[in-house]
């Protein structure tokens, strides 16, 4: 596992996104795996500014997302796929039918989940970028969720339930579960992207990069991964 330690959100917005852009630039036909949450809306940012500025283009990339709340429609403004429009897709020229999210509107949650994994067995991401949950989540797979897991339905913690209501109006309003790729989808992937920042994620950094490899900290399962970048600021590195 490298571990890339920044002055701060913008440089490690900066890092992650040239490590992305090279990927491309090497393979047109890439296959993104994205990720929601604060932490990649910089290295989406810089992803956008470097397609305008020096061309890099999107239009053969497929991506797929890692995961969607249930119960939310494509275009309700708090839907992972609306963030992905908005902080991402609608910034370059990628065509929406190259791009991919578990559907969170979906009737049946099994049959969506099994159709999810069909697709990711025939879409190994080129690389997937990763933020990282104050209790060591990744995707949605909360603590102790098995390392051979698939795309699943998701009782979201207490904990997870809390740290998102920050983008709703009320705590109320934050769906209580959600679709996402297990954890053998994600380990898949031919390389990560792990972006974190901010000290209230330092404990959950330290678990990923030094603690026991263990179900009850999900992303302590990437030092079992051969190419694994984390680009992290000061504050979210302060305990390694
Ligand atoms: C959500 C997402 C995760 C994300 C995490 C951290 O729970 N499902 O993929 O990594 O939040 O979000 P943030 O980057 O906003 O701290």
């Amino acid at each position: 596992m490298k571990v890339i330690v920044t002055e701060n959100y913008e440089e490690m917005s900066e890092k992650a996104a040239q490590i992305i852009i090279d990927i491309v630039k090497n393979n047109p036909n890439a296959i993104l795996g994205l990720a929601t949450g604060s932490s990649p809306v910089g290295t989406y940012q810089n992803m956008i500014k470097d397609h305008k500025e020096n061309g890099t283009s999107y239009k053969n990339v497929k991506t797929v997302n890692l995961d969607e709340y249930v119960g939310l429609t494509a275009d309700h403004d708090q839907s992972y796929a609306y963030f992905m429009r908005a902080n991402l897709f609608d910034g370059l020229d990628i065509d929406l039918k190259n791009t991919n999210l578990p559907c969170g509107s979906a009737p049946d949650a099994k049959k969506e989940c099994d159709r999810y994994n069909a697709l990711l067995e025939t879409m190994k991401q080129d690389v997937q970028v990763l933020g990282i949950g104050s209790n060591g989540h990744i995707g949605f797979n909360e603590p102790d969720t098995p390392f051979d897991s698939v795309t699943h339905l998701v009782d979201l913690t207490e904990n997870t339930i809390k740290d998102n209501s920050r983008m709703f109006a009320s705590i109320d309003d934050v769906p209580r579960q959600a679709l996402s790729m297990g954890i053998k989808n994600i380990m898949q992937a031919k390389s990560i992207v792990m972006v974190v920042s901010g000290k209230n994620k330092a404990k959950a950094v330290y678990g990923m990069v030094k603690g026991e490899i263990t179900p009850a900290c999900p992303a302590s399962v990437l030092q079992l991964h051969p190419f694994v970048t984390v680009v992290c600021d000061k504050e979210a590195a302060s305990l390694l």
